[in-house]
């Protein structure tokens, strides 16, 4: 020890550990008055200060810099991609409840006393009542009061780490004030305030950038973020709503006294709840949220209940992902009043024409919209809105918004009746609308450019091979100045092409004093991005590949499918309709529509060199099909005068072709007894190259499946007719899905319908099933009853 230091330990001056310490209470206590009960005690300045001793000496003494400090709260590292985490408890979502009346809060009323077996005599239940913030779901973890890791909900069981961004809301404590329980995960909503919302765009607008849509998506896009610098600047808010693992920690009795426990610990919880008896008691709660909506600083999405004994919340469990004791009560969506500029046609991936109104720009539940979909030529027919219409726009939730009606008593005189055009409006080709089906399609295939830009829109979705910076607005431009002839050309893309790319032109104040166009172009900063986006997408999954190259028919489950059938492009290149049909689930239209996309020269060649750019990464060795059953090779066969007695007959013999085939005498082999029949055509070429094709597959035959695992699935023998449009399925995929739930979809509904799955602009189909009382329930029904019964994940 010097003389100074003991200089330095002298009384008046704590140690730099003693210091350390006062500044992060100080600190701690100073930003918790400032950012979570906006009541600060000092001035801005007096913090700065302290903040800055802090940094001093932590930069003095690293050994005291613990991940708690207030300084830690910005300046982590760029990170290359976000890491997986995996939930110590799932994160589970809740049922929405779609009844916006208080019939909505009965229903789940209920739903929980009968679930509880109470009776009408029984006193009501008590209910925490709180809302449904619109944000981004986040689990913080603290382990002996310090946040060590913050994670989004992901698909609720595994999210993405995404700690170092959430240190820099202010309002997240990085300690908990008096509690030190090794494990105390608290879950709730990043969200992004009305008032915030409104500084950000208005500084994005005084910088020249883009301005941002929505408060949601851009809370949610800023937590996904990889610099955390960028993060810091975004304005993000957090409230606690529950709560994930605890170890060491007596949680309270009931949910709205464990908020208030979260609260004393220092973490943001709203002040709108309540607790509420009854249904009754949700009923006056839902009633005055919605009246004072529009005025709440940040943006809801509807109301929860929650059941508030947690000993209760225990009883009543779970369903597949939902808790029982939870459900959100949503408000009608929000309507205004516009008119109708144009009515537009526009075209899709696959050619589908879709009759979309102009409207003048209007604010509806939180966006301006100047867009409403109408869906298909029946649906605008029946909404009859004609161009110069005062019109009613909803948009509820994150929807598409739509027309919901027109007030005929302010229709213009002479207005005329919008008709479907006949040909393509981009390519000019013929446009067809093929019987049963409500959609008119372009017949132009990739020679229309709107199919090309759609094409290559969706092979560079995030989904598909996800190349993130590729933003529609680049890929039109990209192809209409020829830079995207193919997909392929994604990939030979270089920085003398795109660097001094014009993207578009923009008026702009030149220092003269004088407004003219001035072009943007596309500067070093994104070009590199979007090479190493390329460079990132080279190796794919090979599903995502799959999918990504648009074949119709083949949404993102079949892509799969195909991709554990067949491990590689080649082979599925090369697969005949005979061994695609053999893929469990997959049907006749999408076999055909497979074989057709590879029977195309111009699809050929873009895949060949696709492939001599990009390395698809096969599947893993476990998820490959390994073992096919005999009875399905059985069943593709379709033989003249075999049925299913005799083809149960074989099945229950033999496992194998193989073991069918070397039991058969020279006599059988060319009679006309049935097992003859099946022996030629095993033999004959076009099933002989389905046994080869299976064999250099590496898959084996193996034991018929069972009837009763079809049986299992939740709509086996059920008839359903899907119409109108979906929201998060394409047509196709809805299909698909109601195929793997173990439904036969069906084009046309009778008397053998069992279910009609309907979306927006459903028109005949729909009427047929309310006419033969055939039941009907919408995407969102669908999805829930997809989700609970674990065919959609
Ligand atoms: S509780 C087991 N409470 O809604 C129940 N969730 O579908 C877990 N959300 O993404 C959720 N406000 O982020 C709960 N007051 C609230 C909420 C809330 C918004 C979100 C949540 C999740 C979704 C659940």
């Amino acid at each position: 020890m010097t003389i100074s230091d003991l200089f330095d330990a002298a009384p008046a001056a704590p140690s730099p550990a003693v210091r350390v310490q006062e500044l992060h209470q100080l600190l701690h206590h100073h930003a918790h008055r400032y950012y979570v009960l906006d009541a600060p005690e000092i001035p801005d300045a007096e913090y700065d200060r302290l903040f800055r001793e802090l940094q001093a000496l932590e930069a003095a003494h690293p050994e005291l810099l613990t991940p708690d400090s207030p300084t830690q709260r910005v300046g982590g590292k760029v990170l290359d991609g976000l890491m997986p985490v995996r939930h110590a408890v799932p994160m589970l979502s809740i049922e929405t409840e779609t009844d916006t009346t208080e019939q909505g809060a009965q229903n789940f009323d209920a739903r929980v006393r009968k679930a509880l077996g109470l009776l009408e005599s029984d006193p009501p239940v008590e209910y925490a009542a709180e809302l449904k913030f619109d944000g981004l779901a986040i689990n913080l973890r603290y382990e002996r009061g310090v946040l060590v890791q913050a994670a989004t909900r992901g698909d609720g069981e595994t999210g993405e780490d995404v700690t170092q961004n959430i240190r820099t809301i202010g309002q997240i404590p990085l300690r908990l004030q008096g509690c030190e329980a090794p494990v105390l995960e608290v879950r709730g909503e990043v969200y992004m305030r009305r008032d915030d919302f409104e500084s950000l765009n208005e500084k994005q607008r005084e910088k020249g950038d883009k301005t941002f849509i929505n408060p949601r998506n851009t809370a949610a896009g800023a937590i996904r973020q990889l610099d955390p610098a960028l993060v810091a600047q975004r304005p993000l808010s957090f409230f606690a709503y529950g709560l994930g693992e605890v170890q060491g920690w007596s949680v309270p009795t009931t949910h709205a006294l464990m908020l208030d426990a979260l609260l004393a610990m220092g973490l943001p919880v709203c002040v709108e709840r309540t607790v509420a008896q009854g249904a009754e008691g949700l009923t006056v709660f839902h009633e005055a949220v919605r009246a004072k909506r529009d005025t709440l600083p940040f943006d809801i999405d509807g109301v929860v209940y929650k059941v508030n004994s947690l000993q209760l919340q225990q009883q009543l469990g779970f369903k597949t992902r939902e808790p029982r004791w939870a459900v959100a009560h949503k408000y009608p969506a929000q309507e205004m009043l516009t008119t109708v500029q144009a009515i537009e046609v526009q075209v899709g991936r696959t050619g589908k024409l879709t009759p979309v109104a102009k409207l003048a720009p209007v604010f509806v539940g939180g966006v301006t919209v100047t867009n409403a979909t109408l869906h298909n030529e029946d649906e605008a027919r029946r909404k009859d809105v004609r161009v110069g219409d005062t019109v009613i726009v909803r948009r509820a939730g994150d929807v598409i918004p739509e027309v919901v009606s027109v007030l005929l008593e302010k229709r213009q005189p002479g207005a005329k009746v919008f008709t479907m055009p006949h040909s393509c409006p981009v390519c000019d080709s013929v446009a067809v609308r093929e019987e049963g089906e409500a959609d008119y399609r372009c017949t132009g295939g990739l020679f229309c450019s709107a199919q090309r830009v759609q094409a290559m829109i969706h092979f560079a979705h995030r989904q598909t091979m996800d190349l993130e910076g590729f933003g529609d607005e680049i890929i039109e431009k990209f192809v209409e100045k020829g830079l995207l002839k193919t997909v392929v050309d994604f990939f030979r893309l270089d920085q003398s092409l795109l660097i001094g790319f014009v993207l578009r032109e923009e008026p702009f104040l030149y220092k003269d004093g004088e407004v003219r166009l001035k072009a943007v172009k596309i500067q070093k900063d994104l070009a590199d991005k979007l090479l190493k986006s390329a460079e990132k997408a080279r190796t794919r999954p090979l599903a995502k590949v799959i999918h990504g190259l648009g074949i119709r028919h083949v949404g993102e489950a079949t892509a799969k499918d195909l991709a554990r059938f067949f491990g590689t492009m080649d082979a599925l290149v090369a697969s005949s309709l005979e061994t695609l049909q053999l893929i469990d689930g997959l049907g006749e239209t999408t076999a055909e529509s497979v074989v057709q996309f590879f029977t195309e020269p111009h699809n050929r060649s873009v895949v060949t060199s696709l492939l001599e750019e990009i390395s698809p990464v096969a599947p893993a060795n476990a998820e490959r099909v390994r073992v096919l059953p005999f009875t399905r090779l059985l069943g593709c066969l379709s033989i003249k005068g075999i049925g299913a007695v005799t083809l149960t007959r074989v099945a229950e013999k033999f496992s194998t072709p193989q073991s069918f085939l070397s039991s058969i005498s020279p006599d059988e082999e060319s009679g006309g007894a049935p097992e003859g029949l099946i022996y030629q055509a095993l033999c004959a070429p076009r099933w002989s190259r389905v046994l080869d094709e299976i064999k250099s597959l590496g898959i084996e035959w193996g034991a018929p499946v069972r009837e009763s695992e079809d049986q299992a699935l939740p709509l086996y023998g059920k008839t359903v007719v899907i119409t109108g449009s979906m929201e998060r399925f394409s047509r196709d995929s809805a299909k698909e899905y109601a195929e793997r739930a173990g439904a036969k979809v069906s084009g046309s509904v009778s008397r053998k319908t069992d279910l009609v799955i309907a979306g927006p602009g459903a028109g005949s189909k729909l009427e047929d099933a309310k006419k033969l009382g055939v039941e009907v329930i919408d995407e969102e029904k669908f999805v829930r009853f997809l989700t609970i019964s674990g065919v959609l994940q």
